[in-house]
């Protein structure tokens, strides 16, 4: 038995976690197992840059954050496109994985990456995928791994401002990652008893969004949080193509991000000193939270379990807390979003938290 295994994409705290999981999974199961792993994500599949596992490299790693494999990001819309040296990738993996005789390749990756292994899979690979990200976005699963440890991390960063927004009658803005989809801001928001959560979801009107913070000074409070997702758009960008974003910003301010655009925004609306802070990829760092690494075990078992069973084509999910499996061909192209309309956002709406809309 012959596995190949790679991390692709941004990082996040339960990697080497989840590799644990199959590895020691594997070696419980079969005498004979060889674990190969692929340097930095697909580039390793592609150039053939690999190295045999042995039992010991997963020793020790159930705490430890990022990857020892290493990562990168290997655009899906250019996988078919030859690199410099013209060389077509999806031959070039597909030739690494029958010279090594693998009898699976186990993928761990988020959107991008399992569009990939999806592919891999449609030119006759034995493919698993397991899901990974912070940002909670994979279809075909209640739950990725790396989403819990980056909440408990945004949630820190939030509870750390609430003391000095306190002290000096701020608004803060915590600017919580998250480009697509506002998972991880809702989570960490509601965690953090933000007062406003903006994300890509609920396109945002700057007028609602000053109103909820002057509410909140008439009522007494002398701060406000607003917890804004990387992502956050405003109502009347929302849907608008790249192109015609970048005609309608031709003549605006620019500014680092969203969050500093919003904050340069509610000084002139609120006349109230506005500070932004940016966790940024402390989000994606540091040891799994106890969520995670069990998560990740599960996950990762369950991806051993499916190889000596023959079942490939398909990622490892958890739906309802029970571990299943999604095909690759459902879970490819599909975002995980926000419903605007679901339970959470319901909830948090009658606590009195603003989405700005
Ligand atoms: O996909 C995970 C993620 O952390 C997103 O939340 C974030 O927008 C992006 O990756 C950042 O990517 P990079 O590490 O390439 O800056």
């Amino acid at each position: 038995m012959r596995i190949g295994m790679l991390t692709s994409g941004g990082d996040c705290q339960s990697l080497n976690a989840t590799m644990r999981g199959v590895a020691k999974a594997l070696y419980e199961m079969y005498e004979d197992v060889e674990i190969i792993g692929f340097e930095e994500g697909y580039k390793g599949l592609i150039y053939a840059d690999y190295r045999m596992m042995t039992p010991k490299d997963f020793g020790g790693i159930l705490t430890e954050g990022g990857t020892i494999l290493g990562t990168s990001r290997q655009p899906f819309k250019l996988m078919r496109v030859p690199d410099e040296n013209g060389l077509d990738k999806v031959e070039a993996m597909k030739q690494t994985y029958r010279k090594l005789r693998l009898n699976c390749l186990v993928v761990l990756g988020g959107n991008g990456s399992q569009k990939t292994a999806n592919l891999l899979r449609e030119e006759g690979l034995n493919v698993i995928g397991l899901p990974k990200t912070i940002d909670n976005d994979l279809w075909g699963t209640d739950q990725t791994f790396g989403f819990e440890s980056a909440v408990n991390i945004a949630t820190a960063a939030i509870d750390s401002i609430h003391t000095t927004a306190a002290s000096h009658g701020r608004i803060f803005i915590v600017e919580v990652m998250g480009h697509k989809v506002g998972h991880l801001t809702l989570h960490a928001g509601i965690a953090g008893g933000a007062d406003i959560i903006l994300i890509p979801e609920i396109p945002y009107d700057i007028e609602k969004v000053a109103e909820a913070v002057k509410k909140r000074s008439r009522a007494g409070h002398r701060f406000s949080i607003i917890a804004c997702a990387e992502g956050a758009v405003p109502q009347d960008e929302a849907g608008m193509k790249k192109k015609e974003l970048k005609e309608k910003r031709k003549n605006e301010p620019v500014y680092p991000s969203v969050a500093y655009k919003i904050g340069a925004q509610l000084e002139a609306l609120c006349g109230q000193e506005v500070r932004v802070t940016v966790p940024g990829h402390t989000q994606r760092g540091g040891s799994p939270c106890p969520f995670d690494r069990v998560l990740s075990t599960r996950l990762g078992v369950s991806a051993a379990e499916m190889i000596s069973r023959g079942e490939f084509g398909y990622m490892v999910s958890i739906v309802h807390n029970e571990i299943t499996k999604t095909p690759l061909q459902d879970v490819a192209g599909k975002l995980k979003t926000v419903d605007p309309d679901g339970s959470l956002v319901k909830e948090a709406r009658l606590l009195g938290i603003s989405f700005g809309d």
